[in-house]
């Protein structure tokens, strides 16, 4: 068996962890080869400090991005054995990869690491069609392989319910300058490595809308265009809320987004009602269900749509902590 993961391997699997979502498209991860073992680290300099002053979007994102890595490297035929903040003076480090028994990947890895490059998020309306049984299960199933839970919300008056919840947390939001300030840091209107493209970002929100949109958007909304009438709402939750569970909370995010994806769905993200902390806990008692709300998803059907773009791998990859393991009878 190998002793190590090589450079090559590292820059493979990266290229797949850098196509996971993150708050505003900031891609807040690091990649390094430490003693054969490959980890995943925070970019301090890629904080929202006025949106997620304590790091709860940053530990999901580098989470997803895990859980990328993890497949690629399964579907490359050399799968790892994680652990999850292994130095604890070292809070930074999310997690270390090392291998175990390389072995053939199984369909299932085959299917979610081809759906890597075709996830994105959709903002736009999606079509009425509902998402059928096998696949609800399929998306539940997902977060629960990642030792997370996926409620679904079942009828209007429980969507109804949680509209409301999410649009008063967006009220509280877009109350802060500071916030509104960051967001409109991260909105691009020309080509741009990171942040949300302007054409990505949905339409603009109108009076009538279930659902709070994040206000990226800048599209104009033809006529009659509204959101689907009863979108499928879940909500994606985790066992505990320390740091090391908000990492497990992204990598099952990831998995639900990348079976989404295998399923032909369509999915957006709302995170209004898990970063204001009252709306948060109201939307835990409302689910009474055990555990704290990570992120809440619609999805449905959508039209095409296009991912968005990442910085290039080689930007988050820290080859300087590399060292070549050298033979010392030839030097
Ligand atoms: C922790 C987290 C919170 C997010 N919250 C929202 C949100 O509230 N509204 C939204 O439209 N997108 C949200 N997103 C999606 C990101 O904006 C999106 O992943 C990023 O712009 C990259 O685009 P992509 O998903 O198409 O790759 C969130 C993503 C993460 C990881």
């Amino acid at each position: 068996m190998d002793t190590g993961f090589t450079v090559e391997q590292l820059r493979a699997a990266a290229t797949d962890a850098v196509r996971a979502p993150s708050l505003h498209n900031t891609q807040p991860w690091r990649f390094r080869l430490r003693d054969g073992g490959i980890e995943v680290l925070v970019d301090p300099a890629r904080r929202l400090p006025a949106t997620d002053p304590n790091g709860w979007g940053v530990r999901i994102a580098c989470g997803a991005a895990l859980f990328n890595l993890r497949i690629s490297l399964a579907a490359a035929g050399a799968p790892a054995t994680v652990r999850l903040r292994p130095y604890p003076a070292e809070p930074d480090v999310v997690a270390r990869l090392v291998p175990d028994v390389p072995r053939r990947p199984t369909p299932a890895e085959q299917a979610l690491h081809a759906a890597i490059p075709r996830r994105f998020s959709n903002r736009a309306p999606f079509w009425p069609d509902p998402v059928p049984a096998d696949a609800r299960w399929r998306l539940a199933e997902a977060a629960r392989a990642e030792h997370c839970w996926l409620e679904l919300l079942i009828g209007v008056s429980a969507v109804n319910a949680f509209a409301e919840i999410a649009r008063s947390a967006h009220r509280v939001l877009e109350r802060d300058p500071a916030y509104v300030a960051e967001r409109q840091e991260w909105v691009r209107s020309a080509p741009a490595p990171d942040g949300v493209p302007v054409a990505s970002g949905g339409p603009l929100g109108e009076p009538q809308d279930l659902l709070p949109s994040r206000g990226f958007g800048g599209l104009d909304r033809a006529p009659g265009r509204d959101f689907e009438p009863e979108p499928l709402v879940v909500v994606l939750g985790s066992p505990g809320n320390t740091a090391v569970d908000q990492v497990v909370a992204g990598q099952a995010l990831q998995r639900v987004l990348l079976t989404a994806t295998d399923s032909g769905l369509a999915v957006s993200m709302l995170s209004q009602p898990i970063e204001v902390p009252s709306a948060r806990e109201r939307l835990r008692l409302s689910l009474g269900r055990f555990g704290t709300p990570q992120m809440v998803m619609r999805i449905g059907y959508g039209q095409p749509g296009w991912p968005t773009p990442r910085r290039d791998v080689d930007e988050v990859l820290d080859l300087f902590s590399f060292q070549p393991q050298v033979d010392m009878k030839y030097c």
